[in-house]
C-alpha cells in the first residue's frame, strides 16, 4: 500500500492570498497565533482561522478513512490536534460504536469543543500522549505536529507510532518546488518545522514512523 496518500481530496479548495498574508503578518500576529487561543480559532483571519466552525467538511473524509483502513464499527480512533473535535464528531456519527479520543494543546479549543465529543477530548501535547502503547486502530493528526520544533516533532512521531496498533495518518506543511516553498513561507503563522516532501519522508524513516502521510501544500 502506498504510504503517501491523499485522503483529504474532498476538502473544499480554498483560495489563499499569500502576498496579502505576507504583508499583514507581523511578529505580534505570529506570537498571538502560536498561543492557539481564541484569537487563533475565532479571532481575526490575520491571526488564524477567522472563525473555526463546524461545516461538515470531514464527513466525506471520515467515510473515506473508514473504507481505506477497513475500520470495524468498534474501532478505536485518536485525533492529535483535534481542536474542537469536528472530525471525531463525524466519526462518531458514522460509527456510533467506535471509541474516539482527541488531544489538543489548546484549552480554548477543548473548552469550545462540540458537546457530543467533548467528554472524549483532553488537553495534552502530541509529544507526550496520555495513552498506553497500542491503544488505537487509527491515529490521525491533520496539520498539527509541524507546530512543534524538530526535536519535539520527532518525539511526536515516535508517540504516534507507540500508541497505534495498526494505522496512522498524518499531514504536515511541505513543498515540492521553490514556488510552493515561497508560498508556504508567506502563509505560515504557527508551524515550526517545514520541509520538502523528500526530507519529510527521510525523517519518517529515521524516526521509525511507518504510517501514512500527506501534505499541506501552499499551491
Ligand atoms: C491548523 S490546526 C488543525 C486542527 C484540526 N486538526 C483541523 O485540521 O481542523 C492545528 C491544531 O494543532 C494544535 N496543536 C498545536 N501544537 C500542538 C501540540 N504540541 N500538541 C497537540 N496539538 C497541538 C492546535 O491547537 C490546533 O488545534
Amino acid at each position: 500500500m502506498d504510504r503517501e496518500v491523499n485522503l483529504l481530496d474532498s476538502h473544499p479548495k480554498i483560495t489563499r492570498d499569500y502576498d496579502l498574508r505576507a504583508k499583514e503578518k507581523t511578529p505580534e500576529i505570529i506570537r498571538i497565533a502560536k498561543q492557539f487561543d481564541r484569537d487563533f480559532f475565532d479571532g481575526d483571519r490575520k491571526c488564524g482561522y477567522g472563525g473555526y466552525r463546524y461545516d461538515g467538511r470531514w464527513k466525506s473524509i471520515v467515510k473515506r478513512m473508514k473504507e481505506y483502513y477497513k475500520l470495524s464499527e468498534h474501532a478505536d480512533i485518536l485525533d492529535i490536534g483535534c481542536a474542537k473535535g469536528f472530525m471525531l464528531y463525524d466519526f462518531k456519527a458514522l460509527m456510533p460504536d467506535s471509541r474516539v479520543a482527541g488531544i489538543d494543546i489548546s484549552s480554548y479549543a477543548i473548552e469550545h469543543a462540540m458537546p457530543e465529543v467533548k467528554p472524549f477530548l483532553k488537553v495534552a501535547s502530541a509529544e507526550e500522549l496520555p495513552f498506553p502503547d497500542k491503544s488505537f486502530d487509527l491515529v490521525i493528526s491533520i496539520n498539527s505536529i509541524h507546530n512543534l520544533p524538530l526535536e519535539r516533532l520527532k518525539r511526536a512521531l515516535r508517540e504516534i507510532q507507540r500508541v497505534s496498533r495498526r494505522h496512522s495518518y498524518i499531514t504536515v506543511d511541505a513543498w515540492r518546488n521553490d514556488r510552493e516553498k515561497e508560498n508556504l513561507m508567506k502563509w505560515v503563522l504557527t508551524a515550526e518545522t517545514m520541509m520538502c516532501v523528500e526530507d519529510w519522508k527521510r525523517l519518517f524513516a529515521e524516526e521509525g514512523y511507518s504510517g501514512d502521510y500527506w501534505w499541506f501544500i501552499a499551491e
